[in-house]
């Protein structure tokens, strides 16, 4: 989700209205997604790069999902959503924390959409944290080099049911990945969309899945291969 910034200095404002208005189109997003059946939706909210930011900025950051649970919990209930974080939760204020675990629990049954928010997160850390989840394991005798797998691997990153990542979108007119989900996206479709967090809505979606459906996913296979799998 990015270009929050950028969007509100276009128009002359705080960075931080944009943020506030990037979290309207989180509110959006997240329902028009569940109505189209995504599966799984992670949205990049805090990365780990960004606690460089100044101090307020952060705030203003921080300020938010309680706001966003504290309006959106009882309708994610309704949906059924699972709600699920990945990233450095114990780097966030403990009101964050608790309004985070807080959803992760109400919708802990749930068998809806699966919404990960990715909070304090960045891609190479998860892959290190995986990393020494297994060599704990190792250490009580439980693990032989040989039977390191990527099955294996993938089930000690931070949310272990997640599966590898079908469509990645970013916007802000970006083209890069900036160290998210490393290890999920080695096969995700790229889309890059031409507008800055705050006014992406159910259209750009839309489009975006217009898109990744016209794509040919071959998975490293002949393209004859690919259409008679
Ligand atoms: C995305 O918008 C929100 C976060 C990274 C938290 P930015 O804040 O990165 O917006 P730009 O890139 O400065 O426009
Ligand atoms: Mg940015």
């Amino acid at each position: 989700m990015d270009g929050n910034g950028r969007w509100a200095e276009r128009r002359g404002f705080e960075r931080s209205a944009g943020h506030r208005a990037g979290m309207e189109t989180v509110r959006e997003i997240v329902r028009v997604a569940s109505e189209l059946g995504v599966g799984w939706l992670t949205l990049y909210a805090f990365s780990s790069e960004n606690w460089s930011r100044p101090k307020n900025e952060i705030d203003v950051l921080m300020s938010l999902p309680e706001k966003y649970f504290a309006r959106e919990l009882p309708e994610a209930e309704r949906r059924g959503l699972r709600i699920l974080t990945i990233g450095h939760l114990e780097r966030l204020p403990r009101r964050v924390r608790f309004a985070l675990e807080r959803a992760v629990t109400r919708t802990a049954s749930n068998t809806g959409m699966r919404l990960v928010f990715a909070l304090s997160y960045g891609g190479r850390a998860e892959i290190v944290d995986a990393t020494r989840r297994l060599l704990r394991v190792q250490e009580q005798g439980g693990l032989e080099p040989e039977a390191l797998d990527e099955k294996m691997f993938a089930a000690h990153l931070d949310a272990p049911e997640m599966p590898d990542v079908d469509l990645l979108i970013r916007t802000g007119e970006e083209q890069r990945v900036s160290n998210f989900l490393l290890w999920q996206i080695a096969y995700a479709e790229l889309v890059t969309a031409d507008r800055m967090w705050p006014e992406f809505r159910r259209s750009d979606l839309e489009a975006a899945f217009d898109e990744y459906a016209r794509r040919e996913r071959r998975f490293g296979r002949t393209s004859a291969q690919a259409q008679n799998p």
